[in-house]
């Protein structure tokens, strides 16, 4: 069977990126800085490494960000209050809140809160309702750039078979809305699986291309996988070993197991995780333009 194709979201991320350059520096020549405000509620360790990262690539474009930090504690008429005033502060285009909240917020009241214009993560319902009725304005970050990574590497989803493991409003439910909408490179029969799939393995088994987004350490194994299958691997999980740090990132796909089957996967990291950003910054200055424009 020919190699496997590394599907490197780092390189298609550089791609975008250089893209954007043109339409960051027309903004900044006419006035205007694309502006992220961040919401971070308390001190969830990965939370934390996600957002110094998108705060350090914004930096890097020349974009503004600013990242305010609540305590765990906090009550959700604060954090409602913060929202309110972010969504009229003229600074700020894209207003993000990093999940998970903590248990005692509601995370459907904080996300509604947000101005659906400034919405960049796209989980506002009326985000949301516009991409499942085919006229998206804020696709969410992840999905998208599972997305541009299949356009990129041309692996077209029409008449295929995808199968997404797992169903969260991040990453498995709109991914699978995606893929099956009827435009260029989506058309795809898609099934979502989830914790409530009786037979997981039958359904993976059928997959032209699969997307693991279960946050389970190496879940998918060979014998989840049809030959010369596309994985795409969401997940980002820390297994503890031996190492000096202590910790290493692996995904949801046991990539030594299903490498030599596969025609082509993303690797943990430099696969999804770095298309995630690449998006956010795609998304603010997509609201800037919008904002900029009205
Ligand atoms: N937590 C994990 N992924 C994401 C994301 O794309 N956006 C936000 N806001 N939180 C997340």
């Amino acid at each position: 069977m020919a190699e496997t194709l590394i599907l490197s979201g780092k390189t298609v991320s550089q791609n975008v990126y250089k893209s954007l350059q043109t339409r960051i520096d027309s903004l900044i020549s006419s006035g205007c800085t694309p502006g992220l405000a961040v919401v971070l509620v308390g001190d969830n360790s990965a939370s934390r490494i996600y957002v110094k990262s998108k705060a350090k690539r914004f930096d890097k474009m020349s974009l503004f960000s600013e990242t305010f930090t609540l305590p765990d504690t906090v009550q959700e008429k604060e954090v409602l209050s913060l929202i309110n005033d972010l969504n009229t502060d003229n600074r700020f285009h894209g207003i993000l809140v990093q999940m998970p909240l903590p248990n005692h917020l509601n995370d459907s009241t904080i996300i509604e809160a947000v101005n659906p214009l400034k919405d960049v993560d796209g989980f506002h319902p009326e985000n949301l309702g516009r991409l499942t009725a085919g006229h998206p304005r804020f696709v969410p970050c992840t999905p998208k750039g599972i997305m541009r990574i299949l356009d990129y590497f041309k692996i077209d989803l029409s008449g295929k078979h995808v199968v997404v493991l797992g169903r969260s409003n991040i990453v498995g439910r709109p991914i699978s809305i995606l893929t099956s909408l009827k435009q260029s490179y989506s058309n795809a029969t898609t099934t979502i699986c989830h914790s409530g799939t009786t037979d997981i393995p039958y359904y993976t088994q059928q997959a032209d291309i699969l997307i693991a987004a279960i946050g389970a350490p190496e879940f998918v194994t060979s014998a989840h996988i049809k030959e010369g299958a596309v994985i795409i691997d969401v997940g980002i999980n820390r297994v503890e070993d031996e190492s000096e740090k202590g910790y290493s990132l692996v995904g949801d796909v046991h990539f030594e197991s299903v490498n030599d089957k596969v025609s082509a996967i993303t690797p943990v990291p430099g696969g999804v995780g770095p298309m995630t950003i690449a998006m956010l910054v795609e998304n603010t200055i997509e609201a800037a333009e919008r904002l900029v424009s009205v």
